[in-house]
């Protein structure tokens, strides 16, 4: 079955709060985000949906993938589930080495020629993050970063998971910026929990939780897509000036500056 859209049907939240919305619609290619203070039911939310929720969990919510019930086997057949779900828990069961563990996926799912698919899900999860994986190790030795990098680049390359949902990776260490540009490229629905400007405000549209319920839905308008851009750079000067503080340099006057003149002046 081609995944079109999925459907939150909305329910209840902590206190009998009610989900402002009778329903949320995620379309192919839609990026969102959900935020809200810690505690106010934003992992609850991506469980419901990782979950095919139906009437069925504590928050009485309900979801529909391509405007029906999902069938049974979307739940049971791994293989027939379009959603991978990443969480900073989230962990291989398996301690073969890597580029096996990586090449029998591949085989099981016949995504391509097995060599190839498994050098494309390295690359990409080696771009993820700052600690290279080697392809021999066994998969309980990678570090935390790794595992999850290597989580989503499995889910994207090998299992072609169309619907992809990110709980707080920028916590996972994952290059939140990285992961935003190599996603972008394919057509899917992400779904990222986050607080990050940045992808906050690249997204479609982000989800306002409080109290276990959804508060609010923000569409990105071209104000906050204006902002985005700005927001980029100062980012990159951020993440530039923490790659300086790592390497022992100093920060020097002129050199910040110049970027940020460089920063106000395309503005
Ligand atoms: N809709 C809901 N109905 C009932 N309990 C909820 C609901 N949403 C969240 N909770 C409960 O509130 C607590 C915090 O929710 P959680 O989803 O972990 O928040 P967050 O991920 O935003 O920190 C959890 O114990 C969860 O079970
Ligand atoms: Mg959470």
């Amino acid at each position: 079955m081609e995944i079109q859209t999925i459907t939150l049907m909305g329910g209840y939240g902590k206190n009998e709060n009610k989900d402002i919305v009778e329903s949320i619609t995620l379309k192919m290619g839609n990026i969102i985000s959900i935020v809200g203070p810690t505690g106010s039911g934003k992992t609850t939310l991506i469980n419901d949906l990782e979950l095919f929720a139906n009437r069925n969990t504590p928050s009485n919510r309900k979801v529909l993938i391509n405007d029906i019930i999902p069938p049974e086997e979307m739940l049971n057949d791994p293989s027939k589930n379009p959603i991978a779900l990443i969480t900073q828990h989230t962990n291989f069961l398996s301690d073969l080495p890597v580029n096996k563990f990586l090449k029998m996926h591949a085989s099981i799912r016949k995504t391509g020629q097995a060599e190839t698919v498994v050098k494309e899900t390295l690359d990409f999860a080696n771009k993820l993050t700052g600690e290279p994986i080697i392809e021999s190790i066994r998969m309980t030795e990678l570090s935390g970063g790794q595992t999850r990098a290597l989580l989503i680049a499995d889910a994207v390359i090998i299992g072609n998971s169309p619907i992809i949902l990110l709980d707080e990776i920028e916590n996972a260490g994952i290059n939140r910026v990285m992961a935003m540009e190599l996603l972008k490229k394919y057509k899917k629905i992400f779904v990222f929990v986050t607080h990050d400007p940045r992808i906050a405000l690249f997204s479609d549209f982000r989800i306002v939780m409080g109290n276990g319920a959804i508060q609010k839905v923000i569409i990105t308008e071209e104000e906050e897509k204006k902002i985005a851009e700005e927001i980029k750079e100062i980012d990159d000067l951020m993440l530039d000036f923490r790659k300086l503080i790592r390497a022992g340099e100093n920060i020097r006057e002129d050199v910040f500056r110049e970027r940020l003149k460089k920063i106000n002046s395309k503005h």
